[in-house]
């Protein structure tokens, strides 16, 4: 079957500019039967040497250095945004002004304010959209989300989940430039909240519901950084850490905590949920497993279970190796772009949309308040099973 093709013009070749690429590569080799296939047609940074190398390295057709000119093109079908935050609304909103599908990194926006916007650009001009929360998309986690609306758990009492790293702790390093924009409140929004618990919010969300409000504390441990761009010592703006914890629409209590000082921890990201019939947890580092209690296994045998999740009856898995074998992180950027393209092919929204990304945007801009007010936050999420 000769397939159609999606051109795809991607924006920002760093570390997801990879990710992404290697997902547009794969995809069609892993999901033979999807009836789009992406085409690399261009990418765009603004570093001539750079992006050729990357062109080249990836197999793109051809680049441009002026994202604005990949936009105009009218070759491409759909955008990819893999710039820091701080570019996200602008390329969005032009991107949807040009009639092109938009495909944008996590997290949607710096505030609600640019969220809402980008999100009114897509809607406006009714094009296909989606935010790479990515670990939706790993084979246990999305067997996580269907025992839970399998009703397995029962009531839902807790959700806890955290996402450490210890890069940062080093008092020399800098903030702004192309290496450290994370640092920049400018460039990034907000620090922790924004990079790492954005990825716990919609996880929690999409597992749990809606969350209703929020009481958090942030904390710089750093006060003041040298800024690439200034070459001076400036106060550091983005939160180093961050703790909430919250009322979900379903009744249960969230405990969320990130921070970039856990020394020892890279990217150590996990969740549980404890229900009245059971319980479950999953821990990134070891991302095939998936823990589960059953609190009505017969009383002998009764315990955590350790579920290998490769088998192909669980999500995803039908389409790799045999039952046993692992798949790893970037295989949940080859779904992603595998859903995308079903979504195209069945007209229908490809979740996380730009609206549904906006509720988790919400829920950071609530936590950023209430650490700032010293009090509790509403958010006024939305959730309908996003
Ligand atoms: N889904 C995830 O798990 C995940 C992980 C990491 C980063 N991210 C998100 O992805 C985005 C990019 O992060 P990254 O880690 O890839 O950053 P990065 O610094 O590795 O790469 C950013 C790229 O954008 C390019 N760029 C910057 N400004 C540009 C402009 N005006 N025009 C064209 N190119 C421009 C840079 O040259 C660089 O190639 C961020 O929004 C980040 O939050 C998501």
């Amino acid at each position: 079957m000769s397939k159609k093709e999606l051109r795809i013009g991607l924006i920002g070749c760093g570390f997801m500019g990879r990710t992404h690429s290697n997902g547009y590569k794969r995809v069609s080799n892993f999901f033979p039967d999807l009836e789009y296939k992406p085409v690399l047609k261009a990418v765009c940074s603004r570093s001539e040497d750079k992006v050729k190398a990357f062109a080249e390295q990836w197999g793109y057709e051809s680049y441009e250095t002026d994202w604005k000119k990949l936009i105009a093109r009218e070759d491409i079908d759909a955008v990819d945004i893999c710039t820091p935050n701080n570019m996200h609304m602008e390329i969005a909103i032009a991107a949807a002004a040009a009639g092109k599908m938009v495909l944008c990194e996590k997290p949607l926006s710096r505030t609600l304010e640019e969220g809402e916007k980008m999100v009114a650009a897509v809607e406006a001009n009714q094009v296909k959209n989606t935010i790479w929360y990515n670990y939706r998309r790993l084979p246990a986690v999305t067997l996580a989300k269907q025992i839970v609306d399998s009703g397995k758990l029962g009531k839902i009492f807790h959700y806890r989940t955290n996402f450490l790293q210890d890069w940062t702790i080093n008092e020399n390093l800098p903030q702004g430039g192309a290496a450290f924009w994370r640092m920049d409140a400018e460039a990034a929004g907000s620090g922790v909240t924004g990079d790492l618990l954005a990825h716990c919010i919609d996880l929690a969300m999409w597992l749990n519901g809606g969350i209703k409000d929020v009481s958090a504390m942030t904390e710089i441990f750093v006060k003041q950084r040298m800024h690439e761009e200034t070459g001076k010592m400036e106060d550091v703006k983005i939160d180093d850490a961050c703790l909430f914890h919250c009322h979900f629409d379903n009744g249960s209590l969230g405990l969320f905590e990130s921070t970039r000082y856990a020394r020892g921890h890279k990217a150590l990201f996990t969740f549980e949920i404890n229900g009245e019939k059971g319980s479950l947890k999953w821990d990134l580092h070891d991302l095939n497993r998936l823990e589960y209690f059953n609190n009505s296994d017969e009383g002998i045998v009764k315990g955590w279970r350790s579920i290998h999740v490769t088998d192909g009856d669980q999500p995803y898995m039908d389409k790799w190796w045999v039952p046993g074998l692992s798949i790893g992180y970037e295989h949940s950027f080859v779904h992603q772009v595998a859903d995308f393209l079903q979504s195209v092919e069945n007209g229908e929204e490809c979740h996380p949309t730009f609206r549904d990304a906006l509720e988790t945007q919400k829920v950071c801009e609530a936590v950023i308040n209430s650490a700032k007010n010293r009090k509790w936050e509403d958010t006024d999420v939305d959730w309908k099973n996003k």
